[in-house]
């Protein structure tokens, strides 16, 4: 089913005006936060170095995948290491929640955030939450595809045609949350039997599963992949730097992430968890992204929009079933399905 999802997206520019110049200068040493994160690199970085001016809590982070992240923290739950995921696909963070390996928090700053992202909160028990939303698409190198003289892909259906042998880039469900979106988005446009039918046609052309959801982006803006399936935002990015490409909402319709966060079970710094949680919901934190070239739509009702991000409004967006298909069973059954019937499929 194709709705249009009434994704509101807050006015740019008031937020602006107060410049993270406004933050206060940095407190006290007040111990430490340990914080997986699951967006960009270059996202990541000015996260916690503004978490950490703000309140003096030093912050250690690494960076993985979505479902790398969700591996993790499953294989540590008997002595957990990380306090806080931000970041990354809904879905395995649902999964998370449903397992018991994450803990319920009611953050004070929940009044402040738009339906879409206090509903994955509700969904979950308050386990987790929404943090940002981002549309799945593709995008092709414009130069490569005048050079090879092929024709331009508009649809997930182009994917699949003997045109594009071995151009075709996209990241692993298992490891991203990016290709588990895919995937579960694929399965709920087309229905599973043909979802399926279409990955292992599109098999063929797919030159490279990565680890991380967004490498596709960067390998169709350097010309090594024709095309990359990735959030629209991802693809964007790579336009605003200035790279050849050509950003592409599937003409059937697709899915969307509702980017999320949630606090570890067994978090050793839960006090300073919190705070990190309160402090990544706050309008202030989520202008970051934009600053970084993360052009998701923000959760909080009063962070700007960057102009650059894909309207979601304008986007046919599928009615993503996220308890479905973030819950334990789901994934679980989808993933070991894939591994069985596309990672290793014929090429030929
Ligand atoms: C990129 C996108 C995020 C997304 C994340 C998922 O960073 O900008 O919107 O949540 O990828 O990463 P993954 O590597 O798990 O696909």
């Amino acid at each position: 089913m194709i709705i249009r999802f009434p994704f509101r997206q807050a006015a740019f520019g008031a937020f602006a005006a107060l410049g993270l110049g406004a933050m206060s200068a940095p407190a006290l040493a007040q111990g430490e936060v340990v914080v997986y994160c699951s967006v960009q690199e270059e996202w990541c970085r000015p996260m916690m170095q503004a978490f950490e001016r703000k309140t003096g809590i030093k912050v250690s982070m690494t960076r993985k995948s979505s479902g790398e992240t969700f591996a993790q923290i499953k294989a540590e739950a008997a002595n957990p290491r990380g306090d806080v995921w931000w970041g990354g696909t809904g879905d395995p963070h649902l999964q998370a929640a449903e397992e018991g390996i994450t803990e319920e928090y009611r953050s004070p700053m929940l009044a402040e955030l738009l339906p879409w992202a206090t509903r994955q909160a509700e969904q979950s028990k308050f386990r987790t939450v929404g943090i940002y939303a981002g549309a799945l698409g593709f995008s092709f190198n414009t130069q490569q595809l005048a050079r090879k003289r092929l024709p331009e892909p508009k649809c997930w259906a182009d994917l699949a045609k003997a045109d594009y042998k071995d151009e075709v880039q996209v990241a692993d469900p298992n490891s991203s949350g990016t290709a588990y979106t895919k995937v579960a988005t694929l399965v709920q446009l087309m229905g599973e039997a043909k979802a399926f039918e279409f990955m292992k046609a599109m098999h063929k052309n797919v030159n490279q599963y990565t680890k991380s959801g967004a490498a596709p982006a960067r390998a169709a803006a350097t010309g090594e992949s024709l095309i990359g399936i990735t959030f629209l935002h991802d693809a964007v990015a790579q336009a605003v730097g200035g790279a050849p490409v050509k950003v592409v909402p599937p003409c059937e319709g697709t899915g969307y992430e509702i980017g999320s966060m949630s606090i570890i079970k067994g978090a050793k710094n839960m006090e300073n968890a919190k705070k990190f949680y309160d402090f990544a919901l706050s309008a202030e934190s989520q202008a970051l992204g934009a600053q970084a070239k993360s052009y998701q739509v923000p959760s909080n009702k009063s962070a700007p929009v960057p102009p650059e991000a894909p309207k979601l409004s304008d986007i046919k967006l599928i009615d993503y079933d996220f308890a479905k298909y973030g819950s334990s069973a789901e994934r679980t059954r989808l993933l070991a399905k894939w591994d069985a019937e596309i990672r290793n499929a014929p090429k030929r």
